[in-house]
Formats: structure tokens, sequence, C-alpha cells
């Protein structure tokens, strides 16, 4: 069923985890011309306990399609697991939802991203990918840095990222490629969208990667295990909790704990060491672009800090810049006086401030004031560069982005 938009946006929310009601959900019950009026989930615990903590009355549907179906809605959100988005979004398109919201990466694989696009071309429909490393004020800082020809023309791009929640990804459903696309393609599609919106005027054309499984593996249990006393299988029932400096409980109250976990058997607090994973822990992905541009992306998700680290360098100078300190770019001219470039710090809120941002800008698109900042495109490009990546390192090989789309421009 659709809905003409009106001075206050319904929205529905599909998968209310962490992020469909930590971010999403919260962001959207705070605005006054936006209102989540439906969620749906398989977990139905869950669900409840989302609708709760949204304190709005809000109908829920353990079947998103049924949500679709009956409700309404000017736009909905999708953050289930990454391997439904292609499912849900071709759901809310067929039930003539105009407003899509996806958070990344759009699909776990090209050929669903590319689903989407063909059955987009055919409804009256907007879609927007959660890509909210478009809305830091550094990242967009930079963009312009660039297209201004402040550095000249662009050579190289290395960002080096460290994520202290990445060892979450071993105890999760994003462990499993299957379910993730593997974290070049669950993570990575923040930092090769990035990368492909820096360099607008190229492709990506050729991936080569190497990842793997360094640290969070049974042989590198960080303490000593007596015989007969197993290890996990998770963080809540683990006899090693008093010692393990990897101990985290489910920590997301109410929307995870023992009674939602029981609902499905889903436990999200898997030993980080002993989980069945077929992702990686860490690794370094180099993306080529038709346009002479080099990129490369470094990951590691075990150490005790989170931070990018951008180098950006064209034929007339080079920036430096981290998120860790996103208030200032280090501009190094080629010829000429090196100068420090500040940046105004954004609001408070997720992601350094960004999901503000992003939800913003979704909600101002539903009501035609804006569009929205990504497009189904962005969300193919950083799928076919994150999926290349993954079949570079699995099969050891450099990889054609063309082998993945109908044609070679992206
Ligand atoms: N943009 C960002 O910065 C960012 C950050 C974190 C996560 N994400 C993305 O957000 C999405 C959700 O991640 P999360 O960490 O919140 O996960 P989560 O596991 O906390 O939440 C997923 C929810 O989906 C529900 N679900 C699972 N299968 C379903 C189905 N078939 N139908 C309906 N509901 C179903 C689960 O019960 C759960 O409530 C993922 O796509 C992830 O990649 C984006």
């Amino acid at each position: 069923m659709t809905s003409i938009a009106t001075d206050i946006s319904r929205i529905g929310i599909i998968g209310t985890g962490n992020r469909g009601i930590n971010c999403f959900g919260a962001l959207l019950s705070r605005r006054n011309d936006a209102q989540v009026v439906a969620l749906a989930d398989s977990n139905p615990l869950r669900m409840e306990a989302a609708a709760q903590q949204i304190g709005q009355a809000i109908r829920c549907y353990n079947e998103p399609e049924a949500m679709l179906k009956i409700e309404a809605l000017d736009g909905v959100v999708i953050t289930t697991p990454d391997f439904q988005h292609a499912r849900y979004v071709l759901a809310a398109l067929a039930a003539g939802v105009r407003h899509v919201l996806v958070d990344k990466p759009l699909a776990t694989n090209v050929a669903d991203a590319l689903r989407i696009e063909r059955t987009l071309q055919e409804v009256d429909a907007q879609l927007a990918i959660g890509f909210n490393m478009r809305h830091l004020p550094i990242i967009c800082r930079i963009k312009e840095i660039i297209e201004n020809g402040e550095i000249g023309d662009l050579m190289l791009i290395e960002n080096r990222e460290f994520y202290d929640g990445g060892r979450t990804y071993m105890a999760r459903w994003n462990r499993r490629y299957e379910w993730s696309g593997g974290l070049w393609v669950h993570k990575g599609s923040h930092d090769f969208d990035v990368f492909n919106w820096w360099n607008a005027g190229g492709n990506p054309v050729r991936v080569s990667a190497s990842a793997g499984v360094n640290a969070l593996r049974p042989d590198k249990i960080p303490f000593a295990v007596v015989p007969d006393k197993p290890v996990g299988p998770h963080c809540s029932a683990c006899a090693y909790a008093g010692i393990c400096p990897d101990y985290a409980p489910i920590s997301s109250p109410p929307l995870y704990n023992a009674q939602t976990s029981q609902a499905d058997g889903y436990w999200p607090d898997l030993c980080v060491y002993l989980s069945d994973k077929n992702t990686h822990d860490n690794g370094i992905a180099l993306v080529e672009y038709d346009n002479n541009v080099r990129a490369s992306h470094l990951e590691c998700f075990i150490c005790n800090f989170t931070d990018r680290f951008y180098t950006v360098v064209g034929d007339r100078g080079v920036l430096m810049a981290n998120l860790e300190n996103p208030t200032q770019i280090e501009l190094r001219p080629r010829w000429g006086e090196n100068k420090i470039i500040d940046v105004p710090l954004p609001d408070a809120g997720g992601h350094g401030g960004a999901d503000p941002l992003l939800v913003e800008n979704f909600v101002a698109s539903i009501q035609g004031q804006r569009l929205p900042s990504s497009n189904v495109r962005d969300g193919i490009r950083s799928v076919a560069v994150g999926q290349a990546a993954e079949i570079a390192w699995r099969e050891q090989r450099t990889v054609e982005v063309s082998e993945l789309l109908d044609t070679t421009v992206i």
C-alpha cells in the first residue's frame, strides 16, 4: 500500500536490532516531521522491546511483507542482516513504497544489487543507502578540496582503518560470508564508497586483496584453558568470563538479552576465538580506477582503538586527516606552505554526528526537499569493489570489476 507524503512522514522499520532502533528508531522518533508507525522483525520479543523503547503507538509485524502490504508508508528503513537487504528492498518497491533507505551494503553481491537497479527503473521510487560517512564534515571537506583542484589531479588514496568494535563481528552474524557478503562488503563498502565518491571522475576497474584471520582463532585464546573446562560457546555462558580480556556478554538490553536470544536462538556474544567464522579480522585491498587513480584500504578489527587515517595524494599536493581528530586536515602543497584546514565539528550523534544528518537527509528526500545523499549506482559500485576484494583474497588473484557486471562502466 502506498501513501502520499504529508508534513509527518510515516516510516516503517524492517529489522529492529541495534541499528534499526538505537539509530534510526531513536533519531526518527525525536523528529516532529516523521513518525515510526510500524516495525517488522522476525524476533517478536526484540520487536516488542523496540516498540516500547520508541514509546509511540507502533504496529508490529513478524513478516515484513505483511507490514508493507497493510501499512500506508511514506518511507521504509531496512536494517536486517545484510543478506536480507535485497529481498526487502525489492518487497518494498513491489509494495509501492516510494522512499527506501537500506543500510549499507546495498546487497551482499553485485547480481542482487543490479536486480534492485533494474526494478528501480520500472517504478517511481527513490533509494538511499546508509552511507553515513558521506555526512561527516571532514569527509565532505576532503571531497571539496579534491574537487577544487587544491591538490591537483588525484593520484592515490590510502586509508588505514582500525576498528575496536570489529572483534564483535566474530561474535555475531557478520562473521559469516553468506550473511554479510564478507567483511570487505559488509564493512569495506563504507570505505569503498568514500573512495568512489572522492574519485568521482573514475570507475573502479580492478581489485586485489589479501585478508585472513590472524588473531581471533582458537590457537590465540589469551588465557590458559583447563582440560575438561571448555571455553564458550558464548560469553554469557563461558566458564572463563572472569579472566577473558575479550569478555563481552550481550550488552544491548532490552533489544539483546537472554530472552530475546532464546526467542530465535541467535546469541550475538559467541566466543570471538571459537566462532565458526569465514570472514577476516584484518586485510588490505588495492583498488585501481580507470582514470589512473589507485586506492588502498587496510582494515584491522583487533586493536584497542578506532580510527581511519587518510592520505590523499594529487600531482600538486598531499592531504592527511584522521577521524579521531575530525576538525583538522593537514594540506601539504607540492610547492608552497603547509597549512592546517579547520573543519567544523558536527552536532553530537552516532558515527561522529553523521547518523542524524543521514536521517535528516532521508526525511527531507521523502518530503521532496532534497535528493538522497547516495543512490543505487553508489550502492552497486561499493558492493562491486567489496565483492571483487572478497573474490581476490579467497581465490588469490586480481579481479576485474567487469567480471561482476553486465558492463565495464559502473
Ligand atoms: N551505516 C552504518 O554505519 C552501520 C553500522 C552498523 C550496522 N549497519 C548495518 O545495519 C544493518 C543491521 O545491523 P545491526 O548491527 O543492527 O544488526 P542486528 O543483528 O542488531 O539487527 C538485525 C535485526 O534484524 C532482524 N532480522 C533478522 N532476520 C530477519 C528477517 N528475515 N526479517 C526481519 N527481521 C530480521 C533481527 O532479529 C534483528 O533484530 C546491517 O545491514 C548492517 O550492515 C550499518
